[in-house]
């Protein structure tokens, strides 16, 4: 998604390239505009090395072309058609007024008469300015306009003062740019470690014992995980894909070398989501030299540790631990004995039998379960079911749901629902309500 980041003259607009670096963090495309005296207090260099892009500081610069965004030479109509969302930030008290009165002199008020993205402004200036009637009357004005107003906080002032008009915090402002995005941002806190792809075990130098598995379904699982304002580790067999951007990758051969990366990094994680292919067996030996065809051959070979059950046992108070089981029959028997062999939260059970889902496939379908419920998740893009996930581990973690028993009286009619216990009560007729 796409946000231009305006930027007017104040001292708080270093604070914009935090801004910056907050929304790519997010995966968002990031444009920068800024006004004149902006580029008083910020070289425009410092948000193009950041961007990537040219910085727009003016209405006639013939420099202004931001190569191959959009084909306008009318360039403020071509910014403005591109951003998702405009914020600005900081926002002085001449550009509110300027908003206000629908000025527009510059690249950067032309743009906010222009565009029909979200507005956001986040105003910083002296506490005198922030409080006088005539910013209050542009506030509102701009309020009623549907411009999102990222308050101000208090406390000491670059002018030497104490008061209300230091700006927004960046993490805050990115978080109100995703809002208005329509994004979801509820994994913001979360630091979580996912494991993708299959292991590989080497016989001789050429050749391994490996699987089918490509890591799309845990990439996007850290995708998702991301954007949604996680913090993600990703821990990856090899694969041809593409990691999302700014998500730590510790790239892993064997399965050993996964455990060790996965023990320790797990202490600083509060979500571990074990979505990788581990090899269950490795050579006892690997040939130095390429093993010649000289008839029958038997491998030896021997177990490797089981790192979920590890993690399960090492874990710290607090953080959530998620499985996968990959299933060709007796799919729910299997994958229930391996939640409650394992010991983990939940476990996301897939039926690997299909060609085109599940394995190596761009579609999946799984079943997310828990010592006391199962959920189906019908076939669907991974991506898709990656968000799914997230949202079935995400409640876990919301405070305990009621169960709602529907259960028949004495006389053997039906009661009414009744609100019984606390959502770990065994199941049975009990289907599980989820109070928000
Ligand atoms: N797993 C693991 N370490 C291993 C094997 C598996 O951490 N050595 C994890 C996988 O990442 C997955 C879960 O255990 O989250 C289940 O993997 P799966 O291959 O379905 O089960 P196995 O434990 O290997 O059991 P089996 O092969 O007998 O079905």
């Amino acid at each position: 998604m796409r946000v231009t980041v305006g930027v007017s003259g104040g001292i708080a607009a270093y604070k914009a390239a935090e801004l910056v670096r907050a929304l790519q963090r997010q995966a968002l495309e990031v444009h920068v505009v800024m006004t004149k005296s902006a580029t008083r207090f910020i070289q425009p260099l410092t948000f193009a090395a950041l961007t990537g892009h040219k910085v727009i500081t003016s209405l006639w610069d013939e420099t202004n072309s931001t190569e191959g965004e959009y084909d306008s030479s009318i360039e403020h109509i071509g910014e403005a058609q591109w951003a998702e969302a405009f914020v600005v930030a900081p926002a002085t008290a001449n550009i509110l007024a300027k908003f206000a009165h629908g000025i527009a002199d510059d690249f950067l008020t032309t743009m906010y008469l222009a565009t029909q993205a979200p507005v956001l402004v986040a105003p910083a200036m002296n506490v005198n300015m922030w409080e006088h009637p005539a910013t209050r009357a542009n506030i509102e004005i701009l309020r009623q306009r549907g411009v999102r107003v990222i308050e101000p906080g208090t406390g000491d002032l670059a002018c030497g003062m104490v008061g209300t008009g230091r700006m927004a915090e960046p993490d805050a402002i990115a978080d109100a740019v995703l809002n208005s995005l329509g994004r979801r941002h509820d994994m913001a806190g979360e630091i979580v470690m996912v494991t993708a792809g299959g292991t590989r075990e080497a016989l001789d130098p050429v050749r391994f014992l490996g699987n089918r598995s490509s890591g799309k379904m845990g990439y996007a699982l850290a995708d998702a995980a991301q954007s949604r304002g996680a913090k993600v580790v990703l821990i990856s067999g090899p694969t041809s894909l593409h990691p999302p951007s700014h998500c730590e990758l510790i790239k892993v051969v064997t399965a050993d070398e996964m455990r060790t990366a996965v023990l320790a990094r797990m202490k600083d994680v509060t979500l571990v989501i074990k979505a990788a292919a581990v090899a269950d067996y490795r050579p006892v030996s690997i040939s130095d030299h390429k093993l010649k065809r000289t008839g029958p051959l038997t491998l030896e070979l021997a177990p490797t540790e089981d790192i979920l059950a590890e993690v399960v046992r090492r874990r710290s108070p607090g953080q959530l631990i998620v499985g996968f089981a990959a299933e060709t029959e007796n799919r729910m028997e299997n994958g229930r004995a391996k939640l409650l062999r394992k010991g983990a939260d939940a476990i996301v059970v897939n039926d690997v039998s299909n060609d085109g889902v599940g394995i190596d496939a761009d579609l999946n379908a799984a079943t997310f379960l828990t010592k006391s419920t199962a959920i189906e998740l019908h076939e669907m893009p991974k991506r898709k079911l990656a968000d799914r996930i997230l949202d079935e581990i995400l409640a876990l973690r919301r405070p305990r749901s009621l169960v709602v028993e529907t259960g028949e009286s004495a006389g053997g009619h039906p009661t009414q629902e009744q609100v019984l216990s606390q959502s770990d009560a065994p199941t049975g007729s009990r289907r599980q309500l989820i109070v928000e």
